[in-house]
């Protein structure tokens, strides 16, 4: 199978809430069928192309247009270019939006006393303890997203059933084939 055309899938959702084990899913089960796709994370490109960037407003806003540049140039290019990024403002997801012609967002919709729970990195504890500022949803915003096209709920259903969702969307969608 193949791609009829790129596009940028965009998961955004609080620290922990299952936006890259989803993320991770999805890229598996389009290279299993073929489709050329790839994965940013936003973990992962902050140890390159988004290295020394914090976690302020302004560090955000840059880490995203970053994000944004190479998503939006991978799509163009015929890749299903998944995403997977906090994107905590709006205004955030309204330029990636303006910016992509062919862009979905993704709301991973963990309820935060559900991440806090799990604090798979221990980084809501520190948070708590003041050890970590700015930390999404305990010191600093996270915005529900206004008009995501697909929202995830990962205390239902699990990591496959909702990477499924997304690829029966895109294929909905036409863009695969
Ligand atoms: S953003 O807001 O979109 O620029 O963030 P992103 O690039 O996705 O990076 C989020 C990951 O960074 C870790 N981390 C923090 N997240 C939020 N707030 C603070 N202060 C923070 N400090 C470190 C954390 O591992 C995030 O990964 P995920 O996968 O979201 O849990
Ligand atoms: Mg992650």
């Amino acid at each position: 199978m193949s791609s009829k055309s790129g596009c940028v899938v965009w998961f955004t959702g609080l620290s922990g809430a299952g936006k890259t084990t989803t993320a991770r899913e999805l890229l598996q089960q389009l290279r299993a069928v073929g489709i050329k796709s790839e994965l940013l994370d936003g973990d992962e490109l902050r140890t390159g192309i988004c290295k020394g960037l914090g976690f302020s407003y302004e560090e955000r806003i840059e880490n995203i247009r970053r994000i944004v540049y190479v998503s939006e140039l991978l799509a163009r290019n015929g890749v299903i270019t998944i995403v997977s990024a906090i994107t905590p403002y709006q205004e955030m997801r309204d330029y990636a939006r303006s910016v992509i012609v062919d862009y979905a967002e993704v709301f991973v919709d963990s309820p935060l006393e559900a991440c806090e729970r799990r604090d798979v990195k221990g980084l809501y504890a520190k948070a708590r303890n003041k050890e970590i500022e700015c930390f999404t949803g305990i010191s600093d915003p996270y915005e529900i997203p206004d008009h995501p096209e697909i929202t995830l709920y990962p205390e239902h259903g699990s990591v496959q059933e909702n990477a499924r969702l997304v690829y029966n969307w895109l294929k909905q969608a036409s863009y695969l084939n």
